[in-house]
This record gives structure tokens, sequence and C-alpha cells, in this order.
């Protein structure tokens, strides 16, 4: 069929032509339909998975986990980060998997190690751990083409009590976000949990950086924000992976990229403390991947 065209009479039967009668009508209409269909695009880029991807992300998330445990024996005073980029590599390689960070947007190591007021996104270097640093490894695998993404905090020797806490209350907000993912809930239920949480302590978060979808590749869809309002956002269903993260600082939230463009650290230098998790939402509540 052909499409009418502006200059032909309008198919209402006024004799007018279509664009001076109900042509303008019909644009609103069309637009509205396309909007509509973005709108469900977009939502449905968040993949629910199959049954064989949540195992393969599984898998990965397991090599993560086990990566993460690894370092626990041997992160101590003296070693540097290169130390632990080192071990991740070489760890990851030998379980037949790769490390995602390795050149991922010109990242140049296996791994993000986050001294102190560094909030997230360190490169490993020279740099050597002092009894009471703090430090979040960030680790993600890639195992037979499925992520797995999960970081901790470590701390160095004594810690003083502050850095202790930051950490510790943080390890909380990841947990208590987690709590809130089962199907029916929203994302913001779960960015409320852990603003409630952190902000009772006195600390910010962090807004730039947040949660993702993940699995397939290293970040999807959804964005997962770490503060908001219970109820609203999108509504949470079977078989979506996402992060959970939060970076929380003992101070104020702002945050900037140091000039090697990846280093995010605190503007005040006040401590930054992070957590993170890839979660399954299950038929009646949550899996944690990289547990
Ligand atoms: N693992 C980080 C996350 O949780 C991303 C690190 S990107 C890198 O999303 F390039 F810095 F590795
Ligand atoms: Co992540
Ligand atoms: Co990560």
């Amino acid at each position: 069929m052909r499409k009418l065209s502006r200059n032909d009479p309008c198919w209402c039967g006024s004799g007018r032509k279509y664009k001076n009668c109900h042509w303008k009508q019909d644009q609103a209409a069309r637009r509205e339909r396309r909007s509509v269909l973005g709108k469900m695009q977009r939502s449905s880029r968040i993949i629910i998975k199959t049954e064989e991807q949540i195992d393969g992300i599984r898998r990965s998330g397991q090599l993560t986990r086990d990566i993460l445990d690894m370092l626990e024996d041997r992160i101590q005073p003296g070693i540097t980060s290169n130390d632990i980029d080192r071990w991740v590599y070489e760890y990851t390689i030998a379980h037949g998997a790769i490390p995602a960070p390795l050149n991922y947007r010109g990242f140049p190591k296996s791994v993000c190690t986050s001294i102190n007021q560094v909030v997230c996104h360190g490169i490993p270097d020279d740099t050597i751990l002092r009894e009471g640093d703090i430090l979040n490894v960030d680790v993600t695998s890639i195992l037979n083409g499925y992520y797995g993404d999960a970081s901790r905090m470590f701390t160095i020797g004594e810690v003083s009590d502050q850095a202790r806490q930051l950490a510790q209350v943080t390890r909380e907000c990841l947990y208590l976000g987690i709590e809130q993912v089962k199907p029916g809930n929203t994302l913001g239920d779960i960015g409320h949990a852990i603003q409630q949480h952190a902000e009772s302590h006195g600390y910010s978060i962090v807004r730039e950086y947040i949660g993702h979808g993940t699995g397939l590749q290293f970040h999807e869809p959804p964005d997962v924000r770490h503060f908001g309002e219970p109820h609203t956002g999108l509504t949470l269903q079977p078989n979506m992976v996402f992060t959970i993260e939060p970076m929380i600082n003992a101070g104020k939230c702002q945050v900037r990229v140091l000039d090697d463009a990846w280093t995010v650290v605190t503007v005040d230098g006040c401590l930054s403390a992070q957590w993170e998790h890839t979660l399954r939402v299950t038929d009646d509540g949550v899996e944690i991947l990289t547990a």
C-alpha cells in the first residue's frame, strides 16, 4: 500500500489536502508511537538471562571470588599494588580466564587497587602498602565469555578505628542493598537502603559511579544507583543480573579524576571505601553470584 503523501486528498473524505486536514494529528500519533517503542526497546535492553547464561556467569563469579580469597593471606604490609596485579593476572590466566580490566577502554592493568582516599579505578603501581592503609581490590573475570565482578576492602595491619568503621559500614551498605533484591522490589529500594545506612553514620555516597547490569558484557543496563527513593525506578524481575557496589566517603561526596584519566579520588582527601557483588534476582529473592 502506498503511503498517503501530504498533497493527497485526506483519508477522512473532507476533500481537503491531507496536509491541511488530519496530517498534523496523525503526525503526533506517529511521534507518540515511536517514543513508546523507544522506551520499550530501552527497557528491553536489560537482558533477562537464560539458565545457560546464569550458569556461565556463576562460574565466572566463583572464579572472581576465588581470586579475592587468594589475595586475603597475601595482602599485607610491604607488598605493592603491582604485586596484587601480578597475582590476579597469573591466577586468572591459570584458570582459563581473562582479567576484564586489562586493556578495557585503555585501562593498563588486570585489577583496580584503590588505596585510602582513592574512590575507585586505582591503577596498580610500585606503591608499597603500609600499616594503617585500607584498600579496595576490584576483580572482574571473563570466563568462557561471561563476566563476574566483585570487590572487597582489605586492611593493612592495624588500621585506625575510623578506617575500620568506614570499611565495615560500607560492607553493611552492600548487604542492606542486597537484602532489597527480590522480584517486585525496585532499584530505588536498593539505593534507598544504602543511602539511609551510610548517611546515618555521617558518611556520604559517591554519585558519579554506580552499579550496573553485567554478565554478557562488563557494563550493561540497568544503572544501579546507591541512593534513591523507595518504590521508584526499574522493577526487578527474576534472572536480571547486576552489581551493587557502593562507594562511601568518610567526608564529602565530591570526587575528581587524576591526570592519568582513571584514578578517582575524594576532593577533600578523606578516606573512601567500596564493596561489590554480582547478584541475580531469583524467583523469591537473590543469589550472590560472586559469593
Ligand atoms: N570493576 C569495575 C566495576 O565495578 C570497573 C573497572 S573498569 C577498569 O564496574 F577499567 F578500571 F577496570
Ligand atoms: Co562493577
Ligand atoms: Co568491579
